[in-house]
């Protein structure tokens, strides 16, 4: 018997915002849908969205999964959390996050929580037409447990994000090495690997720069700046601060247009395929663009 919260409890045996959302042509709005797992797997999720288009706001979430206790209580929590946030801030949701609000998960479980993570990121990147791709040709993506079809890419996140340290983690939270084994020596040398990187200048560490530099300049009023020089200034910290790092890591930034306060980019490389792709969007860019033109700046992707 796993020992669950109440709150896990409560949300198996009351779940909040069981079913599908239809697409209805109401106005205005429109419904996205992501799906995650297999039921051959032995959990899988699809997660529905009703989204107000002009304000990027989620009206409702629903959810339909198969799966356990924690699977389900997971799911129901996800939907809880977001409905009322726009994307962008649904976005920021991590699995740490849902395992949270459930007041904490068995750590063996913990892979029903980045199935709710998984699913809201596919919805959301359904919506917004951003294809989901499998990395399983480039060599980072290659599939590392052909068990439960896990790439090294989608280990290597959750170790970063979840800070894990072993393998046994990584099975908990992905159930990669669950099966068969053969792969966990593998996991072993990720999550080496990881713990290496971890201390090269990579996108991490700039993310980390942004933040210290964002907090030193917190109290520094921002630049009144016109059209044009506002236009120049993003150009500006796009070439010599952001594309930099992106093209160390592969991936690069191209400014497309400025309307207002909205920055369309053209994310390019390993940025353009990158499931991470919307997180170097708010984390790498925007975070930067705020920083150094105008905190109103919000950054799309074309
Ligand atoms: S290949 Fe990963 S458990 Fe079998």
């Amino acid at each position: 018997m796993w020992d669950y919260t109440d709150k896990v409890l409560e949300l198996f045996y009351d779940p909040k915002n069981q079913g599908a959302i239809e697409e209805t042509g109401e106005s205005g709005v429109k419904v996205a849908t992501g799906e995650i797992g297999s039921i051959a797997c032995g959990d899988a999720l699809r997660l529905h969205l009703k989204v107000e288009v002009e304000s990027d706001k989620i009206l409702d979430a629903r959810f339909q999964t198969f799966g356990c206790t924690s699977a389900i209580a997971s799911s129901s929590a996800l939907t809880e959390m977001i409905k009322g946030l726009t994307l962008d801030e649904a976005l920021k949701v991590s699995n740490k996050d849902i395992a949270d609000y459930l007041g904490g998960l068995p750590e063996a479980k913990m892979h029903c929580s980045v199935m709710g993570q998984e699913a809201l990121e596919a919805a959301i990147y359904n919506y917004r037409g951003i294809p989901l791709t499998s990395h399983d040709d480039d060599d980072e993506g290659a599939l590392v447990c052909s068990c439960f079809g896990i790439s090294e890419s989608k280990i290597r996140r959750v170790i970063l994000e979840n800070n894990l340290t072993d393998a046994e983690q990584v099975t908990n939270y992905v159930k990669a090495g669950g099966g068969c084994g053969s792969c966990l020596a593998n996991i072993d040398d990720i999550i080496k690997a990881v713990q290496q990187e971890s201390a090269a200048p990579a996108l991490n560490n700039y993310a980390l720069k942004v933040a210290t530099d964002i907090a030193t300049s917190q109290q520094q009023s921002q630049l009144s700046l016109t059209n044009v020089q506002k236009i120049a200034l993003i150009q500006k910290v796009l070439d010599e601060e952001v594309r930099p790092v992106l093209i160390a890591d592969g991936g690069d930034v191209e400014l497309y247009d400025v309307e207002g306060d909205r920055v369309k980019v053209l994310l390019q490389g390993a940025c353009g395929s990158c499931s991470s792709s919307t997180a170097t969007l708010k984390i790498a860019i925007e975070a930067r663009l705020q920083d150094r033109v105008s905190k109103n700046l919000v950054v799309e992707a074309v």
